[in-house]
């Protein structure tokens, strides 16, 4: 736990998200555990997906019904279209509907270029872009068939990809990686202008450094924070929390006037840091 955890976890209205039913995929570690709790302290009702990892995941519901709402745990990958239907019909099966959808499953195999394997590429393609866009479609297809419930949400559906701040910074030796979050960027976008008219907001949140496992190397030893830090105008790493925080936020009607937007959570990374003494 970090020092900012106990004082950035109850800052989210109980009631905010009261009566809509979340999807979060990926949601048994790191960034999607910590949206699937708070999403459940907000009031929603959550399904925690998860590919590997079924306790973890079965913890997680157990720390969200908690809340007073209801959780179950799904399997499914992201990346095999049958798997995804089945797990959206049995959402709406077992919780009525779909209200939320946070496309947040993600990888890293990285390499570099000249050592990366077609499978290395195809992988992280498969669950970071390709898996986005199959559970878009799957739940647009259930928000559109229920459209807007007023007493529950302004927005027929909400979709919230999880990005990267390398959506467009560049990121020698994971090209994979890289490519995968700028295909996110125009994904999203472009999902956000044909939706819009159905009253569906599509935007995505873009991390910079969290403190999770997918990138424990970055952290875990004193010099690797320190270089870490270097590219951090804010000079914290992340929680998960602090991304969690900010899908709460872009899910409820608060933001019910924001599509297409990508908000960075990143301390400033984005800022080009090197230029503060350079240039
Ligand atoms: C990557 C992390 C990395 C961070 C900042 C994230 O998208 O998954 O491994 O630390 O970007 O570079």
């Amino acid at each position: 736990m970090s020092s900012t955890e106990g004082t950035s976890r109850n800052v989210i209205p109980a009631q905010l998200l009261r009566g809509q039913k979340a999807l979060v995929t990926g949601a048994n570690s790191g960034i999607g555990r910590a949206t699937a709790i708070a999403l459940g302290r907000a009031g929603a009702d959550v399904v925690v997906n998860y590919v590997a990892g079924r306790e973890e995941a079965e913890k997680a519901v157990e720390e969200i019904t908690a809340f007073g709402v209801r959780a179950a745990a799904y399997e499914a990958d992201v990346s095999v279209e049958d798997q995804v239907v089945a797990m959206t019909n049995r959402m709406v099966q077992e919780f009525g509907t779909i209200d939320i959808l946070v496309a947040n499953a993600g990888l890293q195999r990285d390499a570099a270029l000249t050592d990366m394997t077609l499978a290395q590429w195809q992988k992280v393609l498969d669950v970071n872009l390709t898996g986005q866009f199959l559970c878009a479609r799957e739940a647009t297809k259930e928000f559109l068939r229920r459209g807007v419930v007023p007493e529950v949400s302004r927005a027929a559906g909400k979709i919230i990809c999880m990005s990267s701040v390398h959506q467009i910074i560049p990121w020698a030796g994971h090209v994979n990686y890289a490519s995968s979050k700028g295909g996110v960027q125009m994904m999203m976008a472009t999902m956000a202008q044909e939706l819009a008219p159905k009253r569906i907001r599509v935007n995505a949140v873009a991390p910079g450094a969290i403190k999770t496992p997918i990138n424990r190397s970055a952290w875990e030893t004193a010099q690797a924070q320190e270089d870490l830090l270097q590219l951090i105008p804010y000079k914290r790493i992340g929680d998960p929390e602090d991304v969690a925080h900010a899908v709460v936020g872009l899910a409820s009607d608060l933001m019910d006037y924001v599509v297409g937007t990508t908000l960075y959570v990143d301390g400033g990374m984005t800022l080009f840091p090197g230029f503060a003494t350079g240039g």
